[in-house]
């Protein structure tokens, strides 16, 4: 059994879908609505969880009625939420997500309490965290806490996953040193980089740049165009099957759960980058975040149907 441990965030999604946005000043109406759970950190354990590893997640929510829910959802995915804390008087986290026709969006997060996660409530997992085949990190939760997992994750030999995203032009580098990969999409890279990242090429020659300063591995995400792995004597693209997407947010967390998945099940990363486009390939052609992922059978479903994985 694959044990993936996720030290990160819970969101409510609250998610429009509109026709177009509106000017300043103006009201225009959206024809439909929905709220479900997101969060980078929580989809990515959700991910992984649908196609069968346990799930541990580190946490925290607030204490209003999304915390419980946030709760109630751990549980029914069976997530293991020991370690998700509630907070006092704090909202937990929101982003509300707008989604324009052809399925791209644009998001808004509130953090609330996911800004209370400490170095210290991750340190109090750390029995938990020996015990995991991979560490998931993201980047909404306070940076000291992602640089102390990173850390406790390289001392424990446990191997670290960080997707940089939202993006954060003040991530320092030489604090990740030991990840076992970063997980960046096109805009999070340039943004690291301070170089463009429009093309596969483009992508390859930033990475190269992480690289240099001490990252062994990254994996680029390139949406419709698949993914990249680059390392300092290697670099494979993955092409993704084609879909027609309805709603791409949390295709990228779709991707990270899944790829990790499969490569702690397997050590075979051209196979793990493979399941995992495939996966968030399959996520877009549905609507919301967790709600859109697929369980193990239904991706053997999508598996046998689509073409080019
Ligand atoms: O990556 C998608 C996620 O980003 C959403 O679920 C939203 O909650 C934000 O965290």
């Amino acid at each position: 059994m694959t044990r993936i441990a996720v030290v990160g965030s819970n969101m409510m999604d609250l998610v429009t879908y509109v026709t177009r946005f509106p000017e300043l000043g103006e009201t225009v109406e959206a024809p439909s609505f929905l709220m479900a759970h997101g969060g980078k950190g929580a989809n990515q354990a959700v991910a992984a969880a649908h196609l069968g590893s346990e799930v541990l997640f580190v946490g925290k929510v607030g204490s209003d009625a999304f915390g419980a829910l946030t709760l109630e959802n751990f549980r029914r995915h069976g997530i293991d939420a020991r370690h998700v804390g509630v907070v006092a008087d704090t909202p937990s986290g929101v982003a509300p997500i707008f989604v324009e026709p052809g399925g791209e969006n644009r998001i808004l997060i509130v953090t609330g309490a996911n800004a209370m996660l400490a170095p210290g409530d991750v340190e109090r997992a750390r029995a938990e965290l020996a015990e995991a085949s991979a560490i998931l990190l993201q980047l909404e939760v306070p940076l000291e806490t992602v640089y102390a997992t990173v850390a406790l994750g390289v001392a424990l030999g446990v191997p670290v996953f960080l997707n940089p995203a939202p993006a954060r032009a003040d991530l320092d580098l030489s604090r990740l040193r030991g990840l076992a990969f970063l997980l960046p999409n096109q805009s999070e890279l340039a943004l690291l980089t301070d170089k463009p990242v429009t093309t596969i090429a483009e992508a390859e020659a930033a990475a190269r740049t992480v690289i240099a300063a001490g990252i062994a591995a990254v994996v680029v995400t390139l949406g419709a165009d698949g993914a990249l792995y680059v390392t300092a004597d290697s670099v494979v693209h993955v092409p993704a099957p084609r879909v027609t997407p309805v709603d791409t947010s949390g295709a990228g967390d779709a991707f990270i759960g899944s790829f990790a998945h499969h490569y702690v099940a397997t050590r075979d990363v051209t196979a793990a980058l493979r399941s995992a486009v495939a996966y968030a390939a399959d996520s877009v052609t549905r609507r919301g975040t967790q709600i859109s992922y697929a369980t193990r059978s239904e991706f053997d479903a999508f598996l046998l149907t689509s073409k080019g994985s």
